[in-house]
């Protein structure tokens, strides 16, 4: 039997109305002759306030096993609540008690804890409110991904997880084989083996379901994936996972300018989408995480995106009144403490800077007239810094093989990427959007680990 959840009784919930909910508890308050839970069930920021008359004989032996974090159930009537903190609550009639939990043990207590603890008890952490409301609003968004772009026709892709090629040609890949890796096949010059390997080549872990996804546009025109990515990046930041969720829209007879329309009109959305259906949550994120929560959303719906190119960002950097730890030159690629001045104390706004020198972007990028440029853009966004990066592809065959060479890179490898560009080829481009920057951008949290519920990182992989 499955009963409606606890959010919908706190919306919708009638004074003398019979419910029966099911949850944890959060709380346990004991007040002369009664006893007062509050439970949750994970569906709303509030809990239910469960109030238990101890008059009523067959509930004080269960109510005295109630402790923080017990599963019950819990049968009664809803009244209207005298207290300030919820205006519906539920007076208990019968109690059933599904799993103890001792308080002695039990590591989430009342008071507030670092979110570098609540790291170490990933297994119990989304009980609390902060993960509650991340996971929630995480849940949002995905959905609101999906909405948006069924909405415009678009179709969602499924690319593969292991793969052969590096997308972004940057060697920041997991291998993955089936070696026995105390004894690797050697050839007599004392490389891999790979022929002997699962796959008979190497394999890796995607970085990018990017190329698989500029085939299918070159069928389907408008498509997109959203799936886990990894990179073997060995940087421990708040920025960056060893394991992401990324989402690739590709667009066929779509040049840059359609690149940016649609990665600002998708944010817009997601925004709006989020603050409609997850208010409460939002709510507490600006007034317990980061107070700017609420005005930055508002920012992000109502104003348009700061557009400028590469040497124009590189020349106002120049110009700023403050040290950077970072040198800022032309050809060097921009670091997070440049993306966030940009957008955070220039603009005020997300900023989209395009067209980057070549040598520091990959090699599918279309190259510009000048030669020494290439059709990128990358989203900054204030808190987080680089949010989406994309181009219009390279989609002329003779300048695409051109690039691959200088990049250093196999032909070989990339037949089948450079018979798209002999067979129909059209102007095209796309973007990648980090879900989870995404998720701490809306949110305000300081860590990508803390909006992710079972983080990858270095060393770090317990749960
Ligand atoms: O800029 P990136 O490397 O672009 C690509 O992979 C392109 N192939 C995308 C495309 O055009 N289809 O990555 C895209 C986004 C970044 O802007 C960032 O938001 C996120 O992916 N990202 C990470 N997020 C978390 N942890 C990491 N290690 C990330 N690396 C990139
Ligand atoms: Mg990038």
């Amino acid at each position: 039997m499955t009963y409606p959840r606890i959010v919908h009784f706190l919306r919708q919930g009638k004074p003398d109305q019979l419910v029966t909910v099911q949850g944890w508890i959060r709380t346990k308050r004991e007040l002369k002759g009664f006893t007062f839970l509050e439970v949750s069930d994970g569906s709303s920021l509030q809990g239910l306030q469960v109030v238990i008359d101890l008059e009523i004989v067959q509930l004080v032996d269960s109510v005295r096993k109630c402790h923080t974090g017990a599963s019950i159930t819990v049968s009664g009537v809803l009244a209207t609540s005298p207290g300030k903190e919820q205006s519906i609550e539920l007076k208990a009639q019968s109690l059933i008690i599904h799993g103890e939990s001792d308080p002695g043990s039990y590591p989430l207590q009342k008071k507030r804890h670092s979110f570098e603890f609540l790291r170490t008890i990933g297994h119990l952490r989304p009980r609390t409110n902060t993960y509650g409301a991340v996971f929630r609003v995480r849940n949002a968004c995905a959905w609101a991904v999906h909405q948006f772009f069924q909405e415009q026709g678009f179709l969602w892709i499924h690319t593969p997880i292991i793969t052969a090629s590096d997308c972004e040609g940057s060697g920041e890949m997991f291998t993955v084989t089936n070696f026995n890796l105390g004894q690797i096949p050697k050839n007599p010059n004392g490389s891999v083996d790979y022929s002997q390997d699962f796959f008979g080549r190497p394999a890796y872990l995607t970085v990018s379901g990017q190329l698989q996804a500029e085939i299918l546009a070159m069928a389907f025109t408008n498509v997109y994936t959203f799936g886990p990515t990894f990179r073997a990046e060995n940087s421990n930041t708040s920025r960056h996972l060893a394991e992401f969720w990324m989402i690739e829209p590709e667009m066929a007879f779509c040049d840059l300018e359609g690149n940016m329309d649609l990665a600002e009109a998708f944010l817009k959305y997601v925004f709006k989408v989020v603050l409609t259906n997850c208010s409460a949550d939002m709510e507490f994120f600006d007034a317990r995480i980061d107070n700017s929560v609420l005005a930055v959303a508002d920012n992000i719906i109502n104003n348009e995106f700061q557009r400028l190119t590469y040497t124009d960002a590189i020349a106002l950097l120049q110009k700023a009144d403050r040290q950077f730890e970072y040198p800022v030159e032309w050809g060097l690629d921009l670091q997070s403490e440049h993306e966030r001045y940009l957008a955070e104390d220039l603009f005020k706004r997300p900023t989209i800077v395009t067209d980057y020198p070549t040598q520091i972007k990959a090699f599918y990028m279309r190259l510009n007239e000048d030669g020494k440029t290439v059709r990128a853009m990358d989203v900054l966004v204030p808190r987080v810094g680089e949010i989406i990066g994309g181009s219009q592809r390279e989609e002329r065959l003779e300048v695409l093989e051109k690039r691959i060479n200088e990049h250093g890179l196999s032909m070989n490898q990339y037949w089948w990427y450079l018979d798209l560009r002999r067979y129909g080829t059209v102007p095209h481009a796309g973007f990648g959007l980090g879900f989870e920057r995404l998720v701490q951008f809306i949110t305000g949290m300081a860590n990508i680990r803390d909006v992710i519920p079972f983080p990858r990182a270095p060393e770090t992989i317990e749960f």
